[in-house]
C-alpha cells in the first residue's frame, strides 16, 4: 500500500462517509415508501371496517328494531300501543330512511362497494314501503289471514334489507381482508427491506470500518515508522553533526598542534647551535638544522639513526650522553678541537638529560666556538696591550729620563777623560748600552702612546715613495724591493712618523724571514670592507680604507706565532736580537688611526701584513667608492667553480657569486676540484685560492686546468702581495699571467665582480 499522507486520508473518509450516507439515505426513502404502503393498508382496512361497522349500526341496528316494533305493532292488545308503537315505527322509518340517504357520508372506496350500497337502500326502501303497508293493515282491522301475509311480505323485504347489508359487509370485509394481506405482505417486505438493508450496511459499515481501521492502522504505523525515519535521521544528523564537531575539534587540535610543532622546531632551527636529541640507545630523536649544515645529513636521513653514523665525531661521546641521563646532570665540554677541511676548529659541547612524558634521552648541544675564540682573543690582546701599555709606558718615560741622565753624564766623563783610552772604551760600551736602552724605551713609548698626534689627511703613496731609501737601507741587498702604488689612493688620517716607523719594523721583520734573500712587496690600494669581511675579521669595521700591504717571500709563521705575533715582547728571534715590540708599535699605531691590520702568512710561503686605514673624511664625506656600489656590478650566468680551504671564505665567494647571477659549485682544495671537474662539463671558470693545505696549491691547480682543459678561465685569489705570487709561479708564462691578474685577499663584492667578468671575457 502506497503511503497515506494526511490529506489522503481525510479524503478517504469523507468519501466512506459520503458513500454510507448515501446508502442511509436510500434506506430511509425505502422504508419510508415501504411504511407509507402499509399505512395505506391499514387505512383502507380501517375504512372497511368502519363502513361494516356504519352499516351495522346505521342501518343493522335500526332495521331490526324497526322490524321489532312492526312486530309489537301487529301484536299490540291496544289501539293506544298500537298508536304509540306507530308513533315511534315512524321516527325510526324516518331517521333511518335519512341516515341511508345520506349514504352516512361514507366514501366509497370502490364501484362495487357503492353498487353494494345501492343494493342496500333500494332493500331498505322496499322494506320501508313492507312496514308501511303493516301499518296500514293494522288500522283498517284486516283480517288475520291477509294480515299474515302482509307480515310475510315484510319479512320478505326486512331478509332482503338483511341480505343485502350482509352482501355489502361481506364486500367489505373482502377488501379488508385483501387490503389486510396486502399490507401484510408490504409490512413484511419492508421488514426484510429492513433486515437486509440493515444486514448489507452493517456488513458495509463492517467492511468500511475494517477498511477505515485499516488505514488509520497504516496510517499510524506509517506515521510511527515516519517518525522513528525522522528520529533516526535526526539521530544520524546529530551523530554527523557531533563527528563534525569532533572532527573540526581535532583538526583545529592538530593544526594547533602542527603549528606549535612548527614554531618549536623554528625556534630549534633557527638556533645557531647544532642540537642533536638522542635515545637511551644513542639513537637520534631530533636533528635541527645546525646539525644539517654541520654535516650535510638531512634530518629524515639522521632520524633513527645511531648517532655514530650521522655524526662520526661524536660517537666517542655516548658514555658523557649516558652520564648524564643517569646522573641528570648536564655535561659541559667545554672547548673541543677537531679538524675541518684541514683547519682547526674549536667547539663547546653541552649534554641535557631529558626526561619528557616517560622518554629518557638528551639533548647534544654543540656550538662552533672558533669566531667567538677568535673575537674573545682580539678582545684579551686589546686589554692586555692597553694593560701594557699603560705600564710600560709609565716605566719608559721615568727610564727614558733615566738615560738621558746616563747618556748625559757618560758624555761628559768621556770628554773630560779622553787621555785615558781604556777609560774612553768602557764609557763608550757603557753609552751604547744606554742607547739600546733608549732605543726600546723610545719604542715603548711609542706602543703606549694612546692619543693621536695632530694629525692632517695625508696620501700614503708620497710618504712611501719618499721612504724608499730608507727602507732599502734596513735590508740586505739580496732582498729585492717591489712598490706598487695604486694612484689615486684615498687620503688618511695618520701620524706619518708613526707609519713611517710601522714600515720599517715591518721591512725589518721581512729581512729577518728572508735570511737568503727574496723579495718584499710594498703595495697600496683602495678598500671597501664589507660587511661579509668583518664577520670573518674580528676587530675590523666596515667601511672605505686605504690598504698598505708589506708582503715577504720569507719563512713564514705557523698558527701560534701569528696568534701571538702582537703581543709585547714576543719574538721569535735569539736574545738581543729582537725586543718583540715591533709589530706591538705597529699595531698600536693601527688601533690609534682607527684602522685594521691582518695577515696572511704560509710557513715556508711568506706573510703578507695588510694595514687597513681609513679613508679621510675631505669635503665630500662618505662618498662611496664606484667599485662598492652594487647597481655597477657587472654579472653572468655562468657557472663557476670556487675553490678555498677556508670555510668561511668559500661561503662568502659563493654568496657573492650568486648574487651576480652566477652559477657556483664549491670545493674545499685543489683534490675536491679536480674530482669536480672530472664529473662535470658545466664549468665554464675556476676561481681558486692560491695558498691550501695539501699536494697542490692554487699554481698546480691551474697548471692541471690549463693542460686538460684549456678552455676554462682560471682566477686566482691571495692575501699575499703580488710580485711574491709572481716568484711562485716561476716560469710558466701562463702563471705568471695568473698571477699578475689574481685577486687580491681581502676582495669585496665589487673587485670580483669585476674581476670574474674581466677573466671571463678575455680571449686569452
Ligand atoms: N715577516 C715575518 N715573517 C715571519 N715571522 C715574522 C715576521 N714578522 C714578525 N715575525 C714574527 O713575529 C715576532 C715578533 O715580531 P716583532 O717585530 O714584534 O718583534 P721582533 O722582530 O722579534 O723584535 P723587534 O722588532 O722588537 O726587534 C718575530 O719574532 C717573528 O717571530
Ligand atoms: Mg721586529
Amino acid at each position: 500500500m502506497e503511503p497515506v499522507s494526511d490529506k489522503g486520508l481525510s479524503t478517504r473518509i469523507l468519501a466512506l462517509f459520503i458513500f454510507t450516507t448515501s446508502v442511509l439515505i436510500f434506506q430511509g426513502v425505502y422504508n419510508i415508501f415501504s411504511l407509507d404502503g402499509v399505512n395505506n393498508s391499514i387505512t383502507k382496512v380501517y375504512d372497511s371496517v368502519s363502513q361494516v361497522s356504519i352499516v351495522s349500526s346505521e342501518i343493522s341496528l335500526p332495521i331490526s328494531e324497526l322490524r321489532q316494533l312492526s312486530m309489537g305493532l301487529v301484536l299490540a292488545p291496544n289501539d293506544a300501543l298500537r298508536e304509540e308503537l306507530k308513533v315511534n315505527v315512524n321516527q325510526l322509518q324516518k331517521k333511518t330512511d335519512l341516515q341511508l340517504r345520506d349514504g352516512a357520508g361514507v366514501v366509497f372506496a370502490s364501484a362495487e362497494a357503492s353498487r353494494l350500497y345501492g343494493n342496500i337502500l333500494s332493500a331498505w326502501k322496499g322494506y320501508s314501503l313492507a312496514v308501511d303497508v303493516t301499518k296500514a293493515y293494522v288500522n283498517e282491522g284486516v283480517r288475520i289471514a291477509a294480515f299474515i301475509s302482509v307480515t310475510a311480505h315484510e319479512k320478505k323485504m326486512y331478509d332482503r334489507v338483511t341480505l343485502a347489508v350482509g352482501a355489502y359487509n361481506a364486500y367489505q370485509v373482502k377488501i379488508s381482508t385483501e387490503t389486510f394481506k396486502a399490507a401484510q405482505e408490504n409490512a413484511r417486505l419492508a421488514f426484510w427491506a429492513v433486515v437486509i438493508t440493515t444486514v448489507v450496511e452493517v456488513l458495509i459499515l463492517k467492511a468500511i470500518l475494517a477498511y477505515v481501521i485499516n488505514l488509520v492502522r497504516k496510517y499510524v504505523a506509517e506515521r510511527r515508522k515516519h517518525a522513528e525515519e525522522v528520529k533516526s535521521k535526526r539521530q544520524v544528523m546529530e551523530e554527523s553533526i557531533r563527528l563534525k564537531k569532533s572532527l573540526r575539534e581535532r583538526v583545529e587540535a592538530d593544526e594547533k598542534l602542527r603549528h606549535l610543532r612548527n614554531y618549536l622546531s623554528n625556534i630549534i632551527n633557527s638556533m645557531p647551535s647544532v642540537l642533536i636529541g638522542v635515545d637511551l640507545e644513542g639513537n637520534v630523536t631530533q636533528w635541527n638544522s645546525g646539525a644539517v649544515e654541520e654535516t650535510g645529513i638531512s634530518a629524515e636521513e639522521a632520524l633513527g639513526q645511531p648517532l655514530s653514523k650521522p655524526f662520526p665525531r661524536l660517537s666517542d661521546e655516548m658514555q658523557r650522553v649516558r652520564d648524564a641521563i643517569d646522573s641528570r646532570q648536564k655535561q659541559v665540554v667545554p672547548q673541543q678541537q677537531y679538524e675541518q677541511n684541514g683547519v682547526t676548529r674549536l667547539s663547546e659541547m653541552t649534554i641535557y638529560p631529558l626526561a619528557t612524558n616517560g622518554v629518557e634521552g638528551a639533548v647534544i648541544r654543540l656550538d662552533d666556538i672558533t669566531e667567538k675564540n677568535a673575537n674573545e682573543l682580539v678582545l684579551r690582546r686589546a686589554q692586555k696591550m692597553e694593560a701594557i701599555g699603560q705600564l710600560t709606558g709609565g716605566i719608559a718615560h721615568d727610564f727614558n729620563n733615566i738615560l738621558g741622565i746616563v747618556i748625559g753624564n757618560l758624555e761628559l766623563l768621556k770628554l773630560s777623560i779622553h787621555e785615558n783610552e781604556k777609560a774612553q772604551e768602557r764609557i763608550d760600551s757603557a753609552l751604547k748600552g744606554a742607547e739600546r736602552g733608549a732605543d726600546i724605551t723610545r719604542k715603548l713609548l711609542q706602543f703606549s702612546r694612546h692619543k693621536v698626534k695632530e694629525s692632517e689627511p695625508v696620501d700614503i703613496n708620497t710618504i712611501l715613495e719618499g721612504m724608499d731609501e730608507l727602507v732599502a737601507k734596513s735590508l740586505t741587498v739580496s732582498i729585492e724591493v717591489n712598490t706598487d702604488l695604486t694612484e689615486g689612493v684615498w687620503p688618511v688620517n695618520i701620524d706619518a712618523g708613526d707609519f713611517e716607523d710601522s714600515i720599517l719594523n715591518l721591512s725589518l721583520n721581512a729581512k729577518d724571514a728572508m735570511p737568503d734573500g727574496g723579495c718584499l712587496n710594498i703595495e697600496t690600494s683602495n678598500k671597501v670592507l664589507d660587511q661579509s669581511y668583518v664577520s670573518c675579521n674580528p676587530g675590523s669595521k666596515t667601511g672605505e680604507y686605504v690598504m698598505v700591504s708589506v708582503g715577504d717571500s720569507g719563512i713564514g709563521m705557523n698558527d701560534e706565532t701569528k696568534n701571538s705575533v702582537f703581543e709585547p715582547f714576543f719574538s721569535t728571534k735569539k736574545l738581543g736580537r729582537g725586543t718583540g715590540l715591533g709589530l706591538s708599535m705597529v699595531y698600536s699605531f693601527v688601533e690609534r688611526s682607527g684602522g685594521h691590520i691582518n695577515i696572511y702568512s704560509e710557513v715556508g710561503k711568506g706573510t703578507t701584513f695588510n694595514i687597513f686605514l681609513p679613508r679621510a673624511v675631505v669635503e665630500t664625506p662618505n662618498v662611496t667608492s664606484p667599485k662598492n656600489s652594487s647597481s655597477e656590478m657587472p654579472g653572468g650566468t655562468e657557472t663557476i667553480l670556487v675553490v678555498d680551504d677556508e670555510d668561511a671564505l668559500l661561503d662568502i665567494a659563493k654568496d657573492y657569486l650568486n648574487y651576480l647571477g652566477y652559477t657556483v659549485v664549491t670545493a674545499s682544495n685543489a683534490e675536491q676540484a679536480v674530482k669536480i671537474l672530472e664529473e662535470t662539463d658545466s664549468i665554464d671558470m675556476v676561481f681558486s685560492d692560491i695558498i691550501m693545505p695539501g699536494d697542490m696549491d692554487g699554481y698546480s691547480l691551474a697548471g692541471y686546468i690549463h693542460e686538460k682543459y684549456p678552455e676554462y678561465k682560471i682566477l686566482l685569489a691571495s692575501g699575499f702581495a703580488k710580485k711574491g705570487g709572481e716568484l711562485i709561479a716561476g716560469t710558466n708564462d701562463y702563471l705568471t699571467k695568473l698571477a699578475e691578474g689574481r685577486l687580491h685577499k681581502p676582495y669585496n663584492q665589487a673587485e670580483l665582480a669585476i674581476a670574474v667578468r674581466r677573466v671571463l671575457d678575455d680571449d686569452v
